[in-house]
């Protein structure tokens, strides 16, 4: 039987009157410490909580099938508090995409989503991402491997496509009507083409035609926007003009995980700090640098350092969570010369200690 968490998820928001509330995938933001924090904050999983499904970053199928699959893997970690939980795979390669699809599965996700809007070169040069509209039979053979590789792994979890409204002009029609003939669930409108990069303000005045358009061709499909979604109430606001299923919040979480947190919670600064010096060590602890024991032939125990993700990571969060207050841009400076946790937890005391009574 298919393992479709979607149709729980679409039911409850629908009794609620509101749209489902979706975390959108990026890059060396969402990574597996950060969510933790947002399902923590959000209070995910209880009645307190407007999140419905988390996604991960971007992983590259190509990669999750070569030597480096191992290091790739750990941008495929989540932990038991984060279902439902979709893995977001790129590549153009049909038989990558289903070994790798068929990883997920096994990792247990619930469900695989294909990234065809993404206008990063890099991901481009691959056949990737937003490339994609250009090509559309391999778009619907990347679709197909991908759900072809759930099934190899004995999993029926619905597949999903993540794109845009258009290459170089606003022009979805025959793209979307190409990858609607497989077997999708759900498609994740980013309401800009891939020329207006995020340049300009996402397209919504467009969501009704494209929502009456797809369900003309599709009318199970479940639709979810995406594009400049501030928050909740932006978010309510936007289904109740376009009636789309769901909205997806990028950049709208950045230095708020707490965004989903039904009752409104607005943290303190003093809060905030706490909470990024929380995000900071979870971050070092968990991707940071690992040493690890190796038993070699002879008996021998030696140690080796695996490099972890950069530091850097972290100051883009740093951006996001000081702001507000008198000398928070002085404040972020020193923050950017931190180099570790134990750095970034010293100033940022120091900074509770001068400010706040304790
Ligand atoms: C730093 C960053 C990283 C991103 N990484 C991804 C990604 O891995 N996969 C993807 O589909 N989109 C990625 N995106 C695009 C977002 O998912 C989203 O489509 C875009 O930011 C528009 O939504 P927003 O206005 O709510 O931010 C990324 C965006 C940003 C800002």
């Amino acid at each position: 039987m298919q393992n479709n968490f979607w149709q729980d998820i679409v039911k409850r928001a629908y009794d609620m009157d509101r749209p489902l509330f979706i975390l959108a995938p990026m890059a060396d933001v969402t990574d597996c410490v950060f969510r933790e924090l947002i399902a923590k904050y959000s209070k995910f999983g209880t009645k307190e909580s407007l999140l419905d499904v988390f996604w991960t970053e971007f992983v590259s199928a190509d990669g999750l099938c070569s030597p480096v699959r191992e290091v790739l893997k750990r941008d495929l970690v989540y932990s038991d508090k984060e279902h439902p939980i979709v893995a977001q795979l790129f590549g153009s390669n049909v038989e990558n995409m289903r070994n790798a699809s068929k990883l997920c599965a096994e990792l247990g996700f619930d469900g695989i989503d294909i990234n065809m809007g993404c206008p990063d070169k890099s991901i481009e040069k691959q056949g990737a991402g937003a490339a994609m509209m250009k090509n559309p039979e391999n778009a619907r053979a990347i679709i197909r491997a991908a759900y072809d590789g759930a099934r190899d792994a004995k999993k029926e979890i619905p597949i999903s496509v993540k794109t845009r409204i258009g290459y170089n002009k606003i022009e979805y029609k025959t793209w979307l009507e190409e990858i609607l003939k497989e077997p999708i669930t759900t498609l994740i409108i980013h309401f800009r083409t891939r020329k207006e990069m995020s340049l300009v303000p996402a397209h919504w005045e467009l969501a009704r035609e494209i929502i009456d358009y797809v369900h003309s061709l599709r009318p199970d499909l479940i639709i979810i926007g995406n594009g400049d979604v501030l928050d909740i109430t932006d978010g309510i606001k936007k289904y109740k003009e376009t009636g789309i299923d769901g909205v997806m919040i990028g950049r709208g979480i950045f230095g708020k995980p707490w965004l989903f947190n039904a009752i409104g919670f607005e943290p303190t600064l003093k809060q905030k700090f706490e909470i990024l010096i929380e995000h900071t060590h979870n971050f070092e602890k968990t991707l940071g640098d690992s040493l690890i024991r190796i038993i070699n032939s002879d008996g021998r125990i030696t140690e080796k350092v695996v490099p972890g993700k950069s530091f850097a990571i972290m100051k883009k969060h740093y951006k996001a969570y000081i702001n507000g207050f008198t000398g928070a841009k002085e404040f972020r400076e020193k923050m950017m010369q931190c180099n570790n946790a134990t750095e970034v937890e010293k100033i940022l005391r120091e900074f509770i200690k001068e400010n706040f009574v304790l």
